[in-house]
């Protein structure tokens, strides 16, 4: 990173509660801006990482609070009770004091609505993506045309199988090669976009997600993603690291196992106060199902045939596929199943914990997220279970981040600077 201590300068799209700041900020970044439309997200956001009293990273982010705004570029509006202003990139510019062409990295998630499970399968007509937020994140990019651009959005855009459609990536890859500075240097973005798994990143978590990297006038050949640090030990003998387990996260000496449900940890004798540390009430026939499901495997399909069959609920009895997830018990010894926004649910996935007979609490569920220890989290849980479900592992960004800046070092204002 050159000789002086300027670090090179990012913004964050779509920012949530800081899942990819964090990222960013861990790979040594100034985070000069970030964006969101969601106010509780934010606020999190602004406890955790503004201010004297943020966490610690080896980045800083340079502002007091995030700009709440709507990215759709007046395309399709935020739906909200509220009204909150859309922006373009000029105006971010102007709310956080950046100067034109100062910054290195434009970060963004924008959300796809096409891919949620729910998705429309309709092919595109003519040829121009329908989710429209991803249409205004690369007008963001072109109004600024930073130096290096780091996309992340669900897998499935990438592999949603052939009665989806993979134009919404073709458009994408085509739309960045396209951008130009308006200057005589060579344009378009280099790009590389791919699949990666949060797991083999040293993330507590399989998390597949669509990781795109691009930098401004170079090849797409020179653009690479970061190679894996970790990896699964049952498949093959690699020289990576194991797959980081769920219990080597949250079977901690500062977390009480033992907890009433619906207690959060405050008040224990010999434990710090921690208020995240609580899981969800379940009714006593759910407990029941879960001691059931324990004993006989690790699923309530494992209960059909048993004398606990009485015990599956009824909205499953007669399901013969699907849903063989729900109520079941997280395995201690291998990364946590994907971390969705109801990930405090049983009945919503494999998120009982693999010992105790409740979900996984809020604290345990942004450990495997790869939140730091004291992240701060909101005490209504549907708020705190949305941020952890929404939000990008930390690390995996950390790595993608830190592979663009190794890679093309003279790219970087803070660089270009410092050899003067
Ligand atoms: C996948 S989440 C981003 C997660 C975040 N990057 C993190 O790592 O924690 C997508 C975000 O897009 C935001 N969003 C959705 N529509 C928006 C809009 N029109 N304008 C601004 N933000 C929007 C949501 O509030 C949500 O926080």
């Amino acid at each position: 990173m050159g000789t002086s201590d300027a670090k090179p300068k990012a913004v964050d799209l779509f920012c949530g509660a800081g899942g990819a700041s964090m990222g960013l900020l861990q790979a040594g970044f100034e985070v000069v801006g970030a964006v969101d439309a969601d106010e509780s997200a934010l606020d999190v956001y602004s406890e955790n990482l503004c201010g004297s009293n943020s966490l610690d990273f080896s980045g800083e982010v340079t502002f007091n609070e995030p700009l709440r705004a709507d990215l759709s570029r007046d395309y399709t509006g935020y739906d909200t009770a509220d009204s909150i202003p859309t922006v373009t990139f000029a105006d971010i510019r102007d709310h956080f004091g950046i100067e034109t062409g100062e910054i290195d990295l434009i970060c963004g998630c924008p959300p796809c609505q096409n891919f949620s499970a729910l998705r429309d399968t309709d092919p595109w007509p003519d040829g121009e993506p329908k989710d429209e937020l991803l249409r205004a994140f690369v007008e963001f990019v072109e109004e600024e045309v930073p130096p290096l651009v780091l996309f992340e959005n669900v897998s499935n855009i990438v592999n949603a199988g052939d009665d989806v459609p993979t134009a919404y990536v073709d458009w994408l890859l085509r739309r960045m090669g396209e951008i130009n500075r308006d200057d005589s240097r060579r344009g378009g973005y280099g790009r590389e976009l791919s699949v990666l798994n949060a797991a083999d990143y040293g993330v507590p978590q399989r998390r597949r997600r669509s990781i795109g990297a691009f930098v401004y006038g170079v090849d797409d050949d020179s653009v690479t993603l970061p190679d894996p640090t970790h990896a699964n030990p049952t498949i093959a003998a690699t020289d990576r690291e194991d797959w980081v387990t769920v219990d080597e996260r949250i079977n901690r000496d500062d977390l009480k196992e033992d907890l009433e449900l619906g207690h959060a940890q405050t008040g224990i004798d010999g434990f710090p106060d921690d208020p995240a540390h609580r899981s969800r009430r379940h009714h006593d026939s759910t407990v029941q199902m879960i001691q059931a499901i324990r004993k006989h495997g690790g699923s309530w399909k494992d209960l059909r045939g048993t004398d606990d069959e009485d015990k599956i609920k009824d909205c499953h009895q007669d399901l013969s596929t699907g849903a063989a997830s729900a109520y079941g018990i997280m395995a201690a010894d291998e990364p946590a199943p994907t971390l969705t926004t109801r990930c405090t649910n049983v009945s919503s996935g494999r998120f009982t914990h693999p010992r105790e007979n409740r979900a996984i609490t809020f604290r345990e569920a942004a450990l495997l997220m790869g939140f730091p220890e004291s992240f701060s989290l909101p005490s209504i849980n549907e708020k705190a279970e949305r941020v952890i479900g929404n939000a990008v592992p930390p690390q995996l960004i950390r790595a993608v981040a830190t592979t663009l800046v190794e890679s093309f070092p003279s790219m970087l204002h803070a660089e270009s600077k410092s050899a003067r």
